[in-house]
C-alpha cells in the first residue's frame, strides 16, 4: 500500500503505523532541571545521534513538555540510555506529573561533570549536553507543535562493565528500543560486516 500521511485514516489501519515503521528507535531517557531546581526525567524515542565532530544528539518533542521547557530555561540536559532492567522505571517516568520523576520512579541520581543536571546512576551510558538549537517543525499553516531539540555532547559516561577488549559490547547493555504502539525490543544478537574499500 501507499498513502498520503496528511489524509487522516488513509492508511486504513486501526492505528497509525508510522512509529512501527521507523524502528527500532533508541530511547533517550532525558534528565533536566527546572528553573526552581526540581529534577525531571522522561523518555523520548524520537531520539538519535547525528554528528561526531563534535558530537551532537537530538530528540523530538511533541509540544513544549517539561523537558523542553527546562532546556530552554537552563540550556542543559543529560541523555541517559535505558537498559532492559530499567524498563519499568523508564515507563514510570513517562507520567505527566509535576514531581521529580527520579523520586517517583525510584531512580538513583548521580552527579554530572560539566552540567548541573543529574544523570541516571544505573544507566549504561549517559551524555551530558548543552542545548545547541531547537528547530520548530511546522504544519502547512506554518504552526509548529513539534520541535527538534539539538544538543552538543560535552561529557560522556560509560559503565565499564560493558567494555571488552577495548570495545563496547552494545548487545550486553541490553539497551531498550521502542517499536510502534506499546511494543519494545532489546538486541539479542549482533553481527559484523566488513565495508567495501
Ligand atoms: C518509550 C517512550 C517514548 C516516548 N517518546 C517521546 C518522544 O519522542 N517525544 C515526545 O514528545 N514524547 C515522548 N514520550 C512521551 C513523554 O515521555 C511524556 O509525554 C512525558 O510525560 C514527558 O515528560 P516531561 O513533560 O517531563 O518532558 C514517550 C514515552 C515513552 C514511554
Amino acid at each position: 500500500m501507499n498513502y498520503d500521511p496528511d489524509e487522516p485514516g488513509s492508511h486504513g489501519l486501526e492505528l497509525d503505523p508510522f512509529k512501527a515503521l521507523v524502528a527500532p528507535r533508541p530511547i533517550g531517557w532525558i534528565s533536566t532541571i527546572a528553573s526552581n531546581g526540581q529534577a525531571n526525567l522522561a523518555p523520548y524515542s524520537f531520539f538519535n545521534a547525528f554528528a561526531t565532530e563534535p558530537y551532537y544528539l537530538a530528540f523530538g518533542s511533541g509540544g513544549v513538555k517539561d523537558t523542553l521547557a527546562n532546556i530552554q530555561a537552563t540550556g542543559e540536559f543529560v541523555v541517559n540510555m535505558a537498559s532492559e532492567e530499567l524498563a519499568a522505571a523508564m515507563n514510570a517516568t513517562a507520567a505527566t506529573v509535576s514531581v521529580d520523576e527520579f523520586t517517583l520512579a525510584g531512580v538513583a541520581k548521580a552527579p554530572s561533570v560539566k552540567v548541573k543536571v543529574p544523570r541516571v546512576a544505573a544507566a549504561p551510558a549517559s551524555f551530558e549536553c548543552r542545548h545547541f538549537q531547537t528547530v520548530p517543525l511546522p504544519n502547512d499553516a506554518g504552526e509548529a507543535n513539534d520541535f527538534l531539540v539539538i544538543g552538543r555532547v560535552v561529557q560522556i559516561h560509560l559503565d565499564e562493565r560493558f567494555v571488552e577488549a577495548g570495545r563496547v559490547n552494545t548487545a550486553a547493555m541490553r539497551l531498550l528500543s521502542r517499536l510502534g504502539y506499546l511494543d519494545y525490543a532489546t538486541i539479542e544478537r549482533s553481527w559484523r560486516m566488513e565495508r567495501p574499500d
